[in-house]
């Protein structure tokens, strides 16, 4: 079977000539990407940026990390709930500031510096056949999503934006990614992900920070005023994606949020994890740019008991949204309200319900998107689109009907080990997708040496991944 993708024509049929005159040849390009690359190789030169460029951290510790999770006190012993839901997000931002006010301020500083914080393996280069784009080499982050002008009309928004993010897992969570890439040694080729036996399940006290900055400054947007400003090294973008063949430039962007998970099975006994988001407010009271992240909210469940579609009036138990966050953050809320941050795209324009085109659809949160993750060793098919949209894709996308069965399944609460697919041998990766695109890259790199693997896949579902990351990030 061939795949064919989105490259030129000219390359597509040099890579055929290559597979039919023998495999081996065809997947040198593949077989040269280093699962321990820094970054995607676009390096600034010295007149463009002359500071620290960002470190890769993957140093993960062995032994199971002690870690004294202060923000567990405010539970007294019990689940989260709405009352005392701010004062655990405020525990958690206390926990994290040591470090991270400095990663959010003061960016030269933080790649200079040595921490306890780690990052990705399989996420440094660009890999063609899985649509990642990479790691930059100013500040480590990832392209994310694009949205239009549109979406924050109401609070001035100027121009088109895109957000672009950075993720550190702490020491405990770090465990989980030595587990999974124990096989991997710097430096030797094989890179084999291990998943058996729970690996990829995360351990009490894991936190992952996610923080991300958008395009446009406090002139575009005056939300942004004052927020702290990161350099990137990245292509522009236009509301496509990344326009192709035009080379990266150092831009300048202004963090928005700044999400703090952790794996706490006492405040979150059906998932296993407190999913929040701080975001920037520029009338907060404080000091400097990380004083003004405020608690936007926290969710520890989807609310599968609350059929938001039938009973909108029904309140939610298992999301806390924060009365004083700021206008801006609220406009994104998720499905019934649920959890979703600013630039997360839980809102879906223009899909079709029930053969109507529905202008808006708040059709996420963050538990519902980040169940979804799991892998398919093996045949390494992409197993749950991160949204309750009927496959294949259509353009537009038709929705199940909310509060549907089948709707509902994204609305489910279930424990991290259990996989929302039920193909068989699907495993479950505890929430955390950024682990599923990291294994994907595996997996695109592993199909190109070994294409063998695909011999019975039903379809091109590089195709389908590729679209779902696009998909995803609009
Ligand atoms: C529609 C899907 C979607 C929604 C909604 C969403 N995320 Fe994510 N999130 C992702 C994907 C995909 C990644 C992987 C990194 C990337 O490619 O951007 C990610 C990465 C992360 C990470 C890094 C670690 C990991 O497990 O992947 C954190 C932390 C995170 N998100 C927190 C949140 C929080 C908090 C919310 C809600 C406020 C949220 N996310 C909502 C899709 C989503």
């Amino acid at each position: 079977m061939l795949f064919i993708n989105n490259k030129p024509l000219s390359i597509v049929t040099t890579s055929l000539l290559l597979l039919i005159s023998g495999a081996a040849q065809a997947l040198q390009s593949a077989a040269t990407i280093d699962p321990y690359a820094i970054n995607d190789g676009q390096i600034p030169s010295k007149t463009e940026y002359n500071g620290p460029l960002w470190r890769f951290n993957h140093d993960y510790s062995q032994t199971a990390a002690q870690s004294d999770r202060p923000w567990t006190k405010v539970l007294n012993g019990k689940p989260l709930n709405k009352d005392n839901a701010q004062a655990y997000i405020e525990a958690l931002k206390q926990a994290v500031a040591k470090d991270m006010r400095i990663m959010v301020t003061k960016p030269k500083e933080w790649n200079s510096a040595d921490h306890n914080w780690y990052s990705m393996l399989w996420a440094g280069e660009a890999i063609e056949k899985s649509g990642w784009e990479g790691r930059e080499a100013v500040y480590g982050t990832y392209t994310g999503q694009i949205l239009p002008a549109a979406t924050y009309a109401k609070s001035g928004l100027k121009v088109d934006i895109r957000n672009h993010a950075t993720i550190y897992y702490n020491d405990v969570a770090a465990n989980t990614l030595q587990r999974v890439w124990q096989k991997c040694h710097q430096g030797q080729k094989d890179c084999t992900p291990t998943l058996t036996n729970n690996a990829a399940q995360f351990d009490e006290g894991s936190l992952v920070v996610k923080s991300a900055g958008v395009t446009a400054s406090g002139e575009q947007w005056p939300v942004m005023q004052g927020a702290a400003t990161w350099q990137i090294y990245r292509p522009p973008f236009d509301l496509h994606g990344t326009i192709p063949g035009k080379p990266p430039v150092v831009t300048n962007i202004y963090v928005g949020i700044f999400d703090i998970i952790v794996k706490d099975s006492v405040a979150a006994p059906e998932t296993g994890w407190v999913f929040t988001t701080l975001v920037y407010d520029k009338d907060a009271p404080g000091n400097d740019a990380w004083d003004r992240m405020v608690p936007f909210g926290a969710m520890w469940g989807n609310d599968p008991d609350v059929n938001s579609a039938q009973h909108p009036e029904q309140a939610l138990q298992q999301t806390y949204v924060n009365p004083a966050a700021p206008a801006y953050s609220k406009v994104t809320l998720g499905y019934g309200g649920r959890l979703s941050g600013p630039f997360d795209i839980a809102v879906k324009t223009n899909v079709s319900v029930d053969g109507k085109i529905v202008p808006k659809l708040a059709s996420s949160s963050c538990l519902s998107c980040h169940g979804t993750s799991s892998f398919h060793p093996g045949s390494y098919q992409a197993l749950t689109f991160f949204y309750p949209v009927k496959m294949p894709l259509t353009t537009p996308w038709t929705m199940y009907t909310p509060g549907s069965v089948e709707w509902n399944e994204w609305f489910q609460n279930q424990p991290g080990t259990v996989p929302q697919s039920k193909e068989p041998g699907a495993i479950a990766l505890d929430y955390s997708t950024f682990m599923e695109g990291a294994l994907m890259n595996y997996a695109a790199v592993e199909t190109d040496k070994n294409p063998h693997l695909l011999q019975g896949a039903k379809e091109d579902f590089w195709e389908t991944w590729r679209n779902w990351q696009k998909a995803r990030k609009h």
